[in-house]
């Protein structure tokens, strides 16, 4: 039998709701456990994504599965999306119509998976998943609650290689957070699938 999630990526397959769909070799929908207590949205396919089919399989998606073995986890455990799933033109940022376009795909695919936590890699995803105009430096690490699950947001793993991949300070923050998040799948899961939610104040 096929499961909607399957239908949501054969719909996703045929998308033509934004520009991005006429530059793309194919859409890129996810890797990973369809039902992942720990789901990872980036921002959009690069070059390698795009005509690999796999969200982060680049450089970037060479240090998420450094940093997943870190805390003990492979690739295969978790979910791992992006905000658009076609690639932008020579990696651009995605446009706000674009972000749009593609969040129902988004919002679906985190209900389907039900993930416990979410981790938004970058300002992108953050942003579309908190609904606020916030500086990832600025929220990197800290827990949100969200539609009954947690959020952690982190440094997007490109942005950490750009900066000096393993000699820079943000090497440093993203495998805090990391830490941050392993430890949060661990409470989530202690609680019996309940999130721990601390409540963020004066953020914004
Ligand atoms: N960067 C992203 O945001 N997503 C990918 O899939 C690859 C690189």
């Amino acid at each position: 039998m096929t499961t909607r999630l399957e239908e949501l990526a054969s719909e996703a397959a045929v998308c033509t709701r934004c520009r991005l769909s006429a530059g793309r070799t194919q859409v890129v929908f996810a890797d990973g456990s369809p039902a992942a207590d720990l789901m990872f949205i980036g921002e959009g396919p690069g070059y390698h994504e795009d005509v690999q089919g796999l969200p982060f399989v680049g450089a970037a998606g060479q240090l998420l599965n450094r940093l997943l073995s870190e805390i003990g986890l492979r690739r295969q455990d978790v979910r791992i999306t992006n905000t658009v799933l076609c690639r932008p033109p020579g990696n651009r940022d995605p446009l706000p119509d674009e972000l749009e376009a593609c969040s129902p795909y988004l919002l679906e695919h985190v209900d389907l998976v039900d993930p416990k936590v979410v981790c938004t890699l970058g300002n992108f995803a953050t942003r579309v998943i908190l609904e606020r105009p916030v500086a990832i430096s600025k929220v990197r690490g800290q827990r949100f609650p969200w539609r009954g699950r947690m959020v952690i947001p982190t440094f997007h793993p490109a942005a950490v290689l750009r900066g000096g991949g393993d000699a820079s300070r943000a090497m440093a923050q993203i495998r805090a957070d990391f830490a941050t998040i392993a430890e949060a799948l661990e409470q989530a899961r202690a609680a019996g699938g309940e999130p721990v939610i601390e409540e963020q104040l004066g953020l914004f």
